[in-house]
């Protein structure tokens, strides 16, 4: 099949080191088989995170050396904010350290006790601010959307029907808010299209219901509403990003991801709601000119964002995420499709039909992919959940291992590497066995919690 190819040259590089197999298994066993424990110096491919990862640009690079350090009304902030209204078309927004912090604020904020949030479908980060100031979430995901392999394009979706459905019992009091995750991250990073999130927006303005888009993942869904949804082939990238900011009340991302960078904003066209928010900036982050971010992070999202306006530029991680994709699937190693965004997400559930969601079959793949091709991925199945209220487990819907293609990083001869020895895990499958836990955090076990074989 076509192969994809990379629109950019490599222009500084960083050496990388294949540790044997020997190494490799007791690195593993030191790290508790939980990758996010391994050290950078032991992994050959990481695909743990596209997350403050991928590769900047000459013009970020150049530009982060204008960035502008004074405290209050320094240019940086100011072009950052020019960049966000160029590009999203958004007049207002507040500076904090990263994505999860957006979400604290607007926990604090808006969430009170016994209040839900709607969603297509959570995020760990934001499910744990929304639960820590007492909220729950709603997922309100159209059952194509947990279906491991379909072929519909926009597998993020909301289920309308649901959604008019939920509004209708709830009552808009007991709603804080509508979050709408744009390519949707932990089924698969799979895109929403602009028709239903439009429809969406329109449903909760007409109830009264403030929506807030999680555009962390923007730019892949940016692209997939381009080349998937007929209606918007001709338009660009910025008119359809301008179309989508304009139909939400608040618009936050991670600029770890959005922006080629790292930091996070929330931006509005309504001064009442970044009012609400506003105070907490300097009380959790920052003074409202950085917010926590550093100066030269925002002169990189700055133009990072302008970047994401380019096709060319945003077409980099999906067109290698569906090569290797294909490459697998064609093999018979269960993957999500159609291939999303972010990366390809290996189906673990498949891989080890006879291990229940409480062996953590795909920790028990992260820990058997790095052992077999120093590959670190990072698990997103019923480890990523956090147990209920009363200490039983949540099974995830679905149990994926992530192998996560930060943008620009890696060449197409990695991805083939990549391939090879997925598809010997894939061959060997059946001497893996499942996990348990021996050390377990109470909040976002999966970070630091360690386990062992069964
Ligand atoms: N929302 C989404 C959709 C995300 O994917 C992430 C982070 C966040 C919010 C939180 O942002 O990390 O800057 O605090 N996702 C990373 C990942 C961690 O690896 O998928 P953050």
């Amino acid at each position: 099949h076509q192969v994809p190819l990379e629109m950019h040259k490599v222009r500084i590089v960083q050496k990388l080191f294949l540790p044997t197999v020997e190494e490799r298994l007791k690195k593993m066993n030191e790290a508790g088989n939980n990758t996010f424990l391994l050290q950078n110096k032991d992994i050959f491919i990481d695909m743990l995170t596209d997350s403050g990862v991928n590769a900047m640009s000459d013009n970020q690079q150049a530009a982060m050396f204008q960035a502008d350090d004074s405290y209050a009304g320094s240019e940086t902030c100011n072009r950052l904010k020019k960049a966000i209204k160029d590009t999203m078309g958004l007049e207002h927004f507040l500076p904090a350290h990263q994505g999860r912090a957006c979400e604290n604020i607007l926990a604090e904020a808006f969430v009170k006790p016994g209040q839900v949030v709607l969603t297509n479908f959570h995020f760990t980060t934001t499910k744990a601010h929304i639960t820590r100031v007492g909220g729950s979430m709603i997922e309100l995901v159209a059952a194509k959307g947990l279906d491991p392999v379909t072929d519909d394009p926009f597998k993020g979706d909301f289920d309308i029907d649901e959604l008019k459905k939920t509004i209708a019992e709830l009552g808009t009091e007991k709603i804080a808010f509508l979050r709408i995750e744009t390519g949707t991250n932990l089924i698969g990073g799979q895109p929403v299209s602009m028709a239903n999130m439009l429809e969406v927006a329109r449903i909760c303005k007409e109830a009264g219901i403030m929506t807030v888009m999680d555009a962390s993942l923007l730019q892949d869904n940016l692209y997939f509403i381009k080349v998937r949804e007929e209606a918007y082939k001709n338009k660009s990238i910025l008119d359809i990003t301008h179309e989508l900011c304009a139909a939400m009340d608040i618009t936050y991302f991670s600029a770890r991801k959005l922006g080629f960078a790292r930091g996070g904003c929330i931006c509005s066209n309504d001064n009442e709601l970044i009012r609400k928010m506003m105070e907490y900036v300097p009380l959790f982050e920052g003074f409202l000119t950085y917010g926590g971010m550093e100066v030269r992070s925002m002169e990189a999202i700055a133009v990072g964002l302008y970047e994401t306006m380019d096709e060319e530029i945003i077409n980099q991680g999906p067109i290698f995420i569906e090569y290797l994709a294909k490459e697998l699937h064609e093999y018979g190693v269960p993957v999500v499709l159609p291939a999303g965004g972010l990366g390809v997400h290996l189906n673990a559930s498949e891989f080890f039909p006879n291990m229940s969601h409480g062996e953590y079959p795909a920790g028990a793949l992260g820990a058997a992919m790095y052992i077999a091709g120093g590959i670190r991925g990072m698990e997103r199945g019923t480890i990523s959940e956090q147990r209920e209220p009363d200490g039983s487990e949540r099974y995830a819907e679905l149990e994926l291992l992530r192998l996560a293609c930060p943008r620009r990083v890696f060449t197409l001869s990695q991805l083939k590497y990549v391939a090879d020895r997925v598809k010997w895990v894939w061959d060997n499958r059946e001497i893996i066995g499942g996990l348990k836990f021996v050390e377990e955090p109470a909040v976002l076990r999966f970070f630091f919690g360690r386990l062992a074989p069964i």
